[in-house]
């Protein structure tokens, strides 16, 4: 099925292209890629395919939303972001927003990731309880990313890969640490220490304690979605 993309004029398309070369000096110089692909994410998160409520429609920006419990943190990344946005009042936040985290995978090393602009904001924050719970298991997982979301399960196991970068801080999730050893890099290094870690059955000293027990709960997440057969 070809996917029909929204069109936006030229001037809103320089806008982008400029507001690129701002996101990508301000995310070297405060280190803040994993936070900036958290805010793209948990934007996005909230689409309910039934619905068509929730999703990257900017409403991160209202207060309510940023108050779930699950965004704890992200108002960082908003205030970071607010002088540049306003810098371009051309741009939607829905834009804006995933333009982040677009950016945040580029600067880190990762790969293009195609950018299609044209989001509309939409004025109401989508209800509390959307994105996936990190105590819960693969069911959960499943309910969120395949019957609210509308993924499929390699989706989740491919979307989980975003934890290359970043860390758990205690005071936002509860958890605390790393999942890979260079937080700020783009690579395939969290599903390698996911399945290195499946094979042996002591924790690696090279993970931090706390964040083994992470990714533990990670590792045995995608492994039960890679080995349990999809529903037909
Ligand atoms: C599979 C379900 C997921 C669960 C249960 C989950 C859970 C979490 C938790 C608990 C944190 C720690 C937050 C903190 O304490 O600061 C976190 C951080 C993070 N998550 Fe996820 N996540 C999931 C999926 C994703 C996806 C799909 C992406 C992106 C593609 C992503 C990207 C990130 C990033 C980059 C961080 C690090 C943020 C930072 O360092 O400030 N996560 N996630």
């Amino acid at each position: 099925m070809v996917k029909a993309y929204p069109t936006v004029n030229e001037d809103y398309l320089k806008a982008v292209d400029k507001a690129k070369r701002k996101l990508r000096g301000l995310i070297a110089e405060k280190n803040c890629a994993p936070l900036m692909l958290r805010l793209a994410w948990h934007s996005a998160g909230t689409f309910d395919v039934a619905t068509k409520t929730g999703g990257p429609f900017g409403t991160m920006k209202n207060p309510a939303e940023q108050a779930h419990g699950a965004n704890a943190g992200l108002e960082i990344a908003i205030r970071l972001l607010e002088p540049i946005k306003e810098q371009f009042p051309i741009l939607s936040y829905a834009d804006f927003y995933q333009l982040a985290g677009v950016v945040a995978v580029e600067v880190t090393g990762g790969p293009d990731v195609p950018f299609h602009p044209g989001r509309q904001d939409k004025p109401e924050p989508p209800p509390e309880g959307r994105l996936p719970d990190a105590t819960q298991g693969s069911d959960h997982l499943r309910q969120v990313f395949s019957t609210q979301m509308g993924l499929s399960d390699q989706d989740i196991v491919a979307l989980s890969g975003g934890h290359t970068l970043g860390r758990c801080h205690k005071d936002r999730s509860g958890f605390e640490g790393a999942w890979t050893s260079n937080p700020l890099i783009f690579d395939n290094s969290y599903f390698k220490k996911a399945f290195c870690s499946y094979q042996v059955t002591k924790p690696s000293s090279l993970i931090h304690p706390s964040a083994h027990l992470l990714t533990n709960t990670q590792r045995t997440r995608t492994l039960s979605l890679l080995t349990t057969p999809r529903p037909t």
